[in-house]
């Protein structure tokens, strides 16, 4: 999630294209591509120490506050909270929840309140917010009554899936104290606050848009919704919604993106034999597209109808998607765009291209998938915010090689390519640049893209023109299949503790790209280690992990650290403040440090090692999401998700009566909140 912010003009990573290193040298990649630059410079603050604390730890000098928590209603009128409940603090409904904050709040994103071009820069005083729902917790949301571990009623697992998708809602700040709020709309459905759930209206666009399996899945979502909350109100549009929405982007013409991550795991089959699904499964692509992502394998209760494969084995076809939507137009639906592809999509980071195209990156965060990028056909018209909503529609889609030369190319996917390539016993056939979209992995692997250690956030620094300098971070979470145990040139493996083999990739790393000729559109790019996560103390660094295992978890890379400072572990977001530091949220530290997780700042420039400090740490149980930065970088604000979902011994909370394993932020049951974080006297963040 990047910060635009208008200073970024000499961008910091110029490094790799403009010195035409690797045309010269072929070298490997290693952090010497930076040794004519200055020693990285750490940043101003006084790092936060590890912590296994219940509640958000920030460093000295700063406060944080709570913006919003899970279930505050987004309009006037609506019954006011009830702290005290175990679960869901109001009466948890589907139609409660589709006019209320969600649970685990993950990507954030900031609006101008009048959308310009460029976007502004400075302090405001209204902003538009927008946040993602990722997922839901049947234990935390709807716990049961009489010690049952959760509410199994009907009317409870339809407002599980309302706690999923986005948030919209307007914002407040004064300067003078520093505090933001939230602003109600005056009623339910008026002004622009709104929920978009599994069960709005969307419209699907591109060439996947009329596929057979989105056709059929979408008819069955609209028969069983007419029959629940009426027929779409807009011709063509499917009462599909959106869920698993991780991390996500936002457009120049200020538009939101949210990426539908792990989708797979909503759908439940109530009979295994139902004459649909057996005959959906006689499909040789639709048997590969369920075992690639196991869909009917996640351990669920039950839920509506559209979502039981047994009822509607297309079901999932319907999510995987890049969904755009538009803070400023309510009316508008939301546009699940099938160009950009289907997968675990973590991310969008659109930035403008030399002839000014959208470009867009994501990830695919799963072990052994890959990074994307899409280019619009069409161009960027800063003077026509509306026509630019079709920009997503029409472009191509690639998937990233790195080679061992530290160079790379961006593969095209399309049928014809695809079709070309050799295929693996039961791989069909694509019939169109359509089935590609809707089949984007088994496309990818096929024409050779590089398989990454889980690509979460792809970010490109820019300014507010959305231009920058066609640097490139690619998150890389960790890796801990036996099948990605080898790993890559691009995903480096330690040497176990013993020496005697490679460790899996435990804490992560972090790619750098360098688009040629500076262009984000360029088919071809460099690319470096940009560091490793993990601790700095020597080459065999030994944890004993959270499994019980002892594993090497050093920062060092090719004979070198690429860190010092602070320890951390699965960098999963990334922003970028206008002095040209890395502000990088954790998900998953506590499993190889004793630390919950949280934010580190490193500079995006200088010579490595990287000097890293540890900005913030949230409660236990919690990840930490959504990095964002005020315009004034006064602000920092942030998501803590899943809050309370385990304890500091590493147990999940499946209903034990001694859980939940927080009491963040009220004291009660633990809430998922979207925090924000100043300096006491009012300074930019982070100096
Ligand atoms: Fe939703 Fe990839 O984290
Ligand atoms: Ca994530």
């Amino acid at each position: 999630m990047s910060t635009r912010s208008n200073s970024f003009a000499d961008l910091a990573c110029e490094s790799l294209s403009r010195r035409g290193f690797l045309a010269a040298t072929a070298a490997l990649p290693s952090l010497s591509l930076m040794a004519s630059e200055a020693q990285a410079a750490p940043a101003g603050f006084k790092a936060v120490a590890e912590n296994r604390l219940d509640t958000v730890v920030v460093p000295e000098g700063y406060v944080w506050q709570p913006l919003i928590s899970w279930g505050e209603p987004l309009f006037e009128g609506m019954a006011p909270l009830q702290p005290e409940k175990r679960g869901a603090p109001f009466a948890f409904t589907r139609v409660e929840q589709e006019n209320r904050f969600g649970t685990h709040n993950d990507m954030l994103a900031l609006f101008p309140a009048n959308w310009a071009y460029p976007w502004p820069e400075g302090t405001v005083t209204r902003a538009i917010m927008c946040v993602n729902h990722e997922a839901v917790s049947p234990f935390m949301a709807a716990p049961g009554s009489d010690g049952q571990p959760i509410d199994t009623s009907t009317e409870a697992l339809e407002a599980l899936y309302a706690c999923m998708g986005v948030s919209v809602f307007d914002v407040a700040h004064d300067p003078a104290s520093g505090a933001w709020s939230v602003v109600k709309g005056p009623a339910i459905g008026v002004g622009r606050n709104r929920r978009v759930t599994p069960f709005s209206e969307v419209v699907f666009d591109g060439s996947a848009a009329n596929h057979p399996w989105i056709a059929k899945a979408g008819a069955i979502v609209n028969e069983v919704e007419s029959a629940r909350s009426g027929a779409p109100k807009v011709s063509g549009a499917v009462k599909a919604g959106t869920f698993q929405n991780c991390a996500g982007g936002f457009t120049p013409w200020g538009t939101y993106l949210t990426a539908e991550e792990n989708f797979n795991s909503q759908f439940f089959t109530s009979n295994k034999t139902s004459p649909a699904l057996v005959e959906a499964q006689a499909d040789a692509a639709f048997a590969a597209d369920q075992s690639i992502y196991r869909y009917d394998n996640f351990w669920r209760i039950g839920g509506p109808a559209q979502f039981d494969l047994s009822r509607n084995p297309h079901g999932p076809s319907l999510y995987g998607w890049i969904v755009e939507i538009d803070p400023y137009d309510p009316d508008w639906r939301p546009h699940k765009h099938t160009a950009l592809g289907r997968k675990a999509n973590e991310c969008a980071t659109t930035v403008l291209s030399k002839t000014n195209k959208a470009v867009v990156y994501t990830g695919d965060d799963s072990n052994n998938q890959f990074v994307y990028k899409f280019v619009s056909r069409d161009r960027f018209d800063p003077t026509n915010r509306i026509a630019n909503r079709s920009l997503l529609t029409h472009g191509t889609l690639y998937a990233a090689r790195l080679e061992a030369d530290g160079t790379g190319r961006w593969i095209a996917l399309t049928a014809a390519a695809a079709n070309r390539a050799p295929r693996g016993p039961g791989d069909t056939p694509f019939a169109n640049d359509g089935d590609v979209m809707v089949r984007c992995r088994e496309a990818a692997l096929r024409l050779g893209a590089t398989k990454m250690d889980r690509p979460e956030d792809v970010e490109s620094p820019t300014d507010g023109s959305f231009r920058g300098t066609g640097t490139v971070f690619v998150m890389c979470t960790g890796n801990l299949s036996d099948s990605g145990r080898a790993g890559n040139v691009a995903n480096p493996r330690r040497k176990t503790i013993a020496g005697d083999g490679l460790e899996r990739n435990h804490q992560g790393h972090i790619v750098r790209i360098q688009e040629a000729r500076q262009d984000p559109a360029a088919l071809t790019f460099t690319w470096d280690i940009f560091a490793v996560a993990g601790d700095p103390s020597g080459e065999v660094a030994p944890v004993t992990n959270g499994e019980g295992e002892v594993v090497n978890v050093s920062s060092w890379h090719l004979g070198k650290p690429t860190t010092t400072g602070d320890r951390f572990a699965m960098p999963d977001n990334i922003t970028f403040d206008n002095r040209k530091f890395c502000w990088i949220s954790t998900d998953g530290t506590p499993r190889t440090f004793p630390c919950n997780d949280g934010v580190y700042v490193m500079p995006m420039v200088g010579k490595g090692p990287r000097p890293v400090k540890r900005f913030l740490t949230v409660p236990v149980g919690a990840e930490c999401c959504g990095p964002l930065l005020a315009w004034d970088q006064k602000t920092f604000f942030c998501g803590v998700q899943h809050v309370g979902a385990e304890s500091t011994t590493g147990q999940d909370y499946r209903g034990e009566p001694n859980g939940p394993y927080s009491s963040f932020p009220t004291g009660g049951w633990p809430r998922d909140a979207v925090i924000y974080v100043r300096r006491q006297d009012g300074g930019t963040v982070g100096t």
